[in-house]
């Protein structure tokens, strides 16, 4: 008897360990304490759930992991509408959203039913995967982490499909376009979906939810504004250090690493996008990043560099002299940009359209290139030789983001006009030539104009040059 009561004792202990354990790894996933909250994700299914209305169910999955090369693959992102509803980063993962409801096993009892509107399917709890890759939510962590009423291991999507259409008795299917390239996993466990898909078609309507989430993307929330102001700060910051940084004889790479020496350093996990640092004659390409060449003394760097912040991608540009001092020619192409930037963010509120904005950046932009000769008619076709781009996008998940063509409160774009002065160009007096000006900020619009979220990284001339006169952590010798 004492031995059995022994053995009792110590099973119990046994459970209380593993549960502990369990409870660790979850601490384990909770590092980052400034995510937006399982509540915020939660209502965004709900919001989903009433425009799609009772009589459809949707499926959203995640992007495939992408291989790199032999066995490694690239750091994992999760595609932007998935993670917009359920704030979950792991890959293989899909949600079904049934607003009328579906019957589901208890989780306390499997004997029982409980009818949930949301299933997040993810991948189980792997120990031993989990010690080489690092831990997993798994379904538990997604509930208690990511706000899901209900969470089972992705194996299980499969045998639940049928159910979860039939229950409903969906009379529409939102799917987001299966692509051709779904590869590995994902691919084998939306199988068969696919073949549902392609068996009822004729049964259910078939449609794409994809409109519908990206609208309701387009107007950030405050958790979402506080974000993007995060990784914009950060930006900002690191922007600041190369400026005080970068001399002639460095390479472009150098200063990369200062931007992503302060990206980290302030905690964002990632670059938004890859660093452009684009030097002397490389300044005039616009996606430039190779990052390879050393920097000259009277060179321009144009340097277009920003970080992602728990998800949040953002995007400034700054264009400063090589040497500190812009010269003349520089600065005259600088200031139009300069003044074009302002006129169009100065056009920025609410109700107004984008290509209005866009308009004023035009107009100060070919003023000034016929003012310096540049361009021989005062026409906008004339001056776009020069400046071949929009003026902004909106950011947000993606750095390229979602958004609409009337400006309103809580979109956030970037505002980039640029002159591009390629070698060679025709008619123009080679002091011009290698010389490319970007110039983007990041505004929030508000409801009664715009709030530059990058102001802390200098753009008036006399303020970069002043800076420029400081070192920089770039500056320090590595021993
Ligand atoms: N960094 C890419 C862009 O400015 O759009
Ligand atoms: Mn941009
Ligand atoms: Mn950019």
């Amino acid at each position: 008897m004492k031995r059995y009561k022994q053995l009792v004792w110590i099973y119990c202990c046994l459970i209380f360990i593993t549960a502990g354990a369990g409870a660790q790894d979850l601490k384990y996933l909770e590092y980052d304490t400034d995510l937006i909250t399982g509540q915020v994700y939660k209502e965004r299914r709900e919001k989903l759930m009433q425009q799609i209305g009772n009589e459809a169910v949707a499926i959203f999955y995640t992007n495939p992991e992408r291989n790199r090369n032999a066995d490694l693959d690239f750091p994992y992102a999760p595609n932007s509408d998935f993670f917009y509803l359920t704030g979950f980063r792991e890959p293989n993962a899909i949600l079904v959203l049934v607003p009328k409801g579906t019957n589901v096993r208890s989780l306390e009892d499997s004997t029982k039913t409980m009818t949930v509107r949301e299933i997040l399917f993810a991948q189980p709890r792997n120990p031993q995967f989990e010690k080489w890759n690092g831990r997993r939510y798994g379904p538990a962590g997604a509930m208690k982490l990511r706000g899901f009423a209900y969470a089972t291991t992705n194996d299980k999507f499969k045998t639940m499909l049928q159910s979860m259409l039939f229950s409903a008795q969906a009379k529409s299917l939102y799917v987001p376009t299966l692509r051709s390239d779904l590869s590995g996993d994902l691919a084998e466990l939306l199988q068969p979906l696919k073949s549902m898909m392609d068996q009822f078609g004729g049964y259910v309507e078939l449609r794409d939810p994809t409109a519908l989430v990206r609208k309701m993307r387009v107007i950030k929330s405050p958790e979402e504004i506080a974000l993007l102001a995060k990784a914009t700060e950060i930006s900002a910051a690191a922007h600041r250090q190369a400026m005080m940084s970068v001399e002639p004889g460095m390479g472009e790479y150098e200063l990369e690493a200062v931007y992503e020496y302060v990206f980290r350093k302030l905690g964002a996990e990632q670059n938004g996008y890859p660093c452009i640092v684009a030097s002397g004659e490389n300044s005039v390409i616009l996606h430039y990043n190779t990052n390879r060449r050393k920097i000259k003394d009277g060179d321009v760097v144009l340097a277009d560099c920003a970080a992602e912040y728990r998800g949040y991608s953002s995007d400034i540009t700054r264009t400063y002299p090589a040497n500190g001092k812009f010269s003349k020619a520089q600065r005259e192409i600088y200031q139009i940009v300069l003044d074009a930037q302002k006129a169009a963010i100065a056009a920025i509120k609410p109700g107004v359209a984008w290509q209005e904005a866009s308009k004023k950046a035009d107009e100060v932009l070919t003023e000034g290139l016929f003012k310096l000769g540049i361009i021989k008619e005062k026409k906008t076709q004339a001056m776009k030789k020069f400046y071949y781009h929009g003026l902004g996008h909106p950011v947000g998940l993606n750095v390229h983001d979602v958004g609409q063509p009337i400006m309103e409160a809580g979109m956030v774009y970037t505002v980039e006009p640029g002159l591009y002065i390629a070698e060679g160009s025709e008619g123009v007096d080679p002091a011009y030539y290698n010389i490319g000006v970007r110039i983007e900020d990041v505004i929030l619009v508000t409801a009664d104009g715009s709030k530059n979220l990058s102001a802390a990284a200098p753009r008036e001339i006399a303020e970069i040059e002043a800076l420029m006169k400081q070192k920089g952590v770039g500056n320090l010798a590595i021993q």
